[in-house]
């Protein structure tokens, strides 16, 4: 791609736009700019300006001068991504959407929510609460932002019973690369109105418009919550019970599965204890419902069938406490494995395909030598399967030799597993920079020339995020 070099003059036209304070040049002020959560100086690259707008039309009149001059622009939300999404590649303007704030109301009648792209998903989650609403999914991390976990499809362990971020977003207000500003969709629950762009934007990683505010569908919230803990001997059984429950009448909030090796490395980082030392892989079980009683005689129902299928025990987390202590573990376990990890992959089966494809990945990581531990959502089929650098054994770490030489091919391994077993490269995390060569390798020519004849008719400059994706 030939783009046009930042000069002094397009500085302060950028100026001119946001103001002074909400830009950035000085390099030594970009650092946190040039990256996003995933490995973060390898894939690093620097903006030549960061630019702060705090208005829709500000973001029109920046898209508006980078189209006609021919600057690369990338956004960026909470940088919380997986896969580099947020990285400058070409340098040029990095447009954060921090200063868009505003939660501009949690509509109770329609029980939507609306609100700008920079307001976070624990803002946006305390303002839906403070009204007595729900929003169901949780992606993960919770500095997240509005506009991020649209443009990224976002999901996360709930997306079994409620889906994913898709499944809630009704309007979106998008400025064009060349600076348009439109609005998708509205407050509506249905629309058969032709091609739905609003679906094009979602999951489009930055590559086709800016989102600057998003209208999400709300829930009442559940009455209660209970969490369970179900070990088994092996993570064969553990995963071979996921089809068997979702086969039943009750379907859970969340499906998760773990091994005891990975909750070691959590336990240690956190300093924290999971409720059993019992068996080397577990379930981790969330159901919610509208009544104490519903939900214990669920947990019965579900308890029961785990231990037929060879369960040693089932942990009920009742109280707030100890689910909390559960989901931190849970959630923790990618932090806690950061340190010492190459790269987390996003592989997604058929959930039925989801035992047979760990049990391949296993046996991989045994053949090359490389520690690929494994775990996520498995009754959505999403697997994160972790190339490590070193390997945890008894409290300590220990490099694994020849990492450098086996990364790229377990890479390639987990990724040719995934296709063989029907899946896809990313249930969840995306592909940004970092998995487009996968992309190509999972779909077709058809698809992939599609995809390119989108991408040439909402930004023909090829202005918007470049380098991601497609
Ligand atoms: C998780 C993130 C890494 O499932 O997607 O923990
Ligand atoms: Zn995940």
């Amino acid at each position: 791609m030939n783009y046009a070099t930042l000069t002094p003059a397009h500085i302060e036209k950028l100026t001119a736009i946001v103001g002074a304070g909400n830009i950035i040049t000085e390099k030594e002020k970009m650092i946190d700019y040039s990256h996003d959560e995933f490995s973060q100086a390898e894939i690093a690259h620097f903006p030549d300006i960061v630019v702060k707008p705090h208005t829709t039309e500000e973001v029109s009149r920046i898209m508006k001068l980078a189209s006609e001059q021919n600057l690369p622009v990338t956004p960026r939300g909470g940088a919380t991504g997986l896969c580099g999404g947020c990285v400058p590649i070409y340098g040029g303007i990095v447009l954060s959407l921090e200063g868009l704030k505003k939660i501009v109301e949690i509509d109770t009648e329609n029980v939507m929510a609306v609100a700008e792209a920079g307001v976070t998903l624990q803002e946006l989650y305390q303002a839906i609460e403070a009204k007595g609403l729900y929003l169901p999914p949780h992606p993960g991390d919770e500095n997240a932002t509005v506009g991020g976990l649209v443009v990224c499809n976002a999901g996360g362990a709930r997306a079994v019973k409620y889906g994913v971020i898709r499944n809630f977003v009704r309007g979106l207000e998008v400025v064009m690369p060349d600076g348009q500003v439109t609005m998708l969709g509205g407050k509506l629950i249905k629309s058969s109105s032709g091609y739905s762009l609003l679906h094009l934007m979602i999951g489009s990683e930055g590559t086709l418009g800016v989102v600057t505010k998003a209208i999400i569908n709300l829930y009442p919230p559940p009455q209660a919550i209970y969490t369970l803990v179900v070990p088994f001997n092996s993570l064969g059984e553990a995963i071979k019970t996921v089809p068997a429950i979702i086969q039943g009448t009750i379907m859970p909030m969340a499906v998760e599965f773990l091994e005891r090796e990975t909750i070691a490395v959590t336990e240690d980082f956190l300093n924290r204890t999971w409720p059993t030392k019992d068996g080397s892989a577990y379930l981790m079980i969330i159901l919610d419902g509208s009544s104490e009683d519903e939900l214990m005689q669920q947990a019965e129902a579900i308890g029961q069938l785990c231990l037929d299928k060879g369960a040693l025990d089932v942990f009920v987390a009742d109280d707030k406490t100890k689910q909390h202590n559960i989901l931190e573990i849970r959630s923790q376990t990618y932090e806690a494995m950061r340190g010492n990890m190459l790269e987390i992959l996003d592989v997604t089966v058929p959930r039925a395909s989801i035992a047979d494809f760990v049990a391949a990945v296993h046996k991989a990581s045994e053949e090359m030598g490389i520690w690929l531990p494994t775990y996520g959502h498995a009754a959505d089929g999403n697997v994160h399967t972790h190339i490590m650098r070193a390997r945890f054994d008894k409290g300590k770490w220990t490099e694994t030799p020849g990492w450098q030489e086996k990364y790229e091919k377990a890479r390639d391994r987990v990724h040719e597993l995934g296709k063989e077993f029907g899946g896809i490269v990313s249930g969840e995390h995306g592909i940004g920079m970092v998995k487009k060569e996968y992309l190509t390798h999972f779909l077709d020519q058809v698809q992939l020339s599609l995809m390119r004849g989108i991408k040439q008719v909402f930004d023909p400059k090829g202005i918007c995020n470049p380098g991601k994706v497609i």
